[in-house]
């Protein structure tokens, strides 16, 4: 029987990658936690053993879903004490190779989709905030918004606007005892690209060999269990050296990128179609 003393957090997410692992850590660490996915029965079978969790299927890019997963939120536990803002989808390819579908989805799930859980779980946050003395967003960001690298231009431009977001959050709650945080990881092993492809695996026997390069998911969910402890708002990138990426930031250097890289699409453009073909194929 969960304590009803512990904290409620939402991870949006939880049934693959960095959001499952997340679940997995602040189950854990004793928190209740309710997360959703579109897939509910993936979702399920990810996490639904655990019993501090709920699972309900929901679309964060729909506004329905959204303001129906608040709800059910607050329905089960009567209170919400931080949201894990980690659903999001990738892309990798060129602008100009880009559908316009597929951009208005990117952007409708990992800014607009984001920036409105956060605004309906704000009240429930500034409750939680003044009762029990503390409530916290994480925004699951990317290395990608401070490297506006292609091929994953729209993709960086969705989470540059995220951190965009988290900082004028910040001077909005502060204040009022709500942490915003940044988590900003490097390349994890994840079923991202190809999910982001739509391909989306059924399962982890059907992700295996699709997964893309990188961390392992755990460590991702640890600095987001860190950040949900932490005595004020954070931005971490993940692992710490990769906040080295900020220096493309650095004039000198934005510029050389700007040289070099719009003299090499060809060699992206061909390298992302072999990295989408090996996960999606
Ligand atoms: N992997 C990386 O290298 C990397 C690096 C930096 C940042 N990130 C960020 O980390 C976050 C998690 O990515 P991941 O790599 O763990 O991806 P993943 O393995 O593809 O997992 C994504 C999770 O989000 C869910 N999801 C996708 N679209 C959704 C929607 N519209 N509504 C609700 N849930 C949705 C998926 O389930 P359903 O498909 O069933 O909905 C799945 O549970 C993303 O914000 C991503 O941008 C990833």
């Amino acid at each position: 029987m969960p304590d009803p003393s512990t904290r409620v957090l939402l991870v949006t997410g939880g049934s693959a990658g960095i959001g499952r692992a997340t679940v997995r850590h602040l189950a854990a660490a004793g928190a209740r936690v309710v997360t959703c996915a579109r897939d509910g029965d993936r979702l399920a079978a990810a996490v639904g053993d655990l019993p501090v969790v709920t699972t309900t299927a929901a679309d964060v890019a729909d506004a329905a879903d959204r303001a129906r997963l608040v709800e059910a939120v607050m329905a089960e536990h009567g209170r919400l004490d931080g949201v894990v803002l980690n659903a999001g989808l990738g892309w990798a390819g060129l602008v100009e190779d880009m559908p316009g579908d597929v951009v208005e989805g990117v952007v409708a799930l990992n800014l607009t989709g984001a920036i409105e859980v956060t605004r309906l779980a704000l009240p429930h946050l500034l409750a939680a905030a003044r009762e029990r003395g503390r409530a916290d967003v994480v925004a699951v960001s990317s290395v990608a918004a401070w490297a506006q690298v292609p091929p994953l231009s729209v993709y960086s431009a969705t989470k540059a606007g995220l951190d965009g977001f988290v900082k004028g959050l910040r001077r909005e709650v502060t204040a009022r005892g709500v942490r915003v945080h940044t988590v900003n990881p490097f390349f994890v092993r994840t079923e991202w690209l190809a999910r982001g492809h739509g391909s989306a695996p059924e399962s982890d026997d059907d992700a295996r060999g699709r997964l893309s390069r990188g961390i392992a998911p755990e460590r991702v969910a640890e600095a987001i269990g860190a950040t949900l402890d932490a005595p004020r708002s954070r931005t971490v990138a993940v692992p710490r050296w990769a906040g080295a990426v900020r220096l493309g930031e650095v004039t000198p250097v934005d510029r050389l990128l700007d040289a070099v890289l719009s003299r090499r699409l060809g060699a992206v453009r061909r390298a992302a179609d072999r990295a989408v073909r090996r996960r999606t194929g």
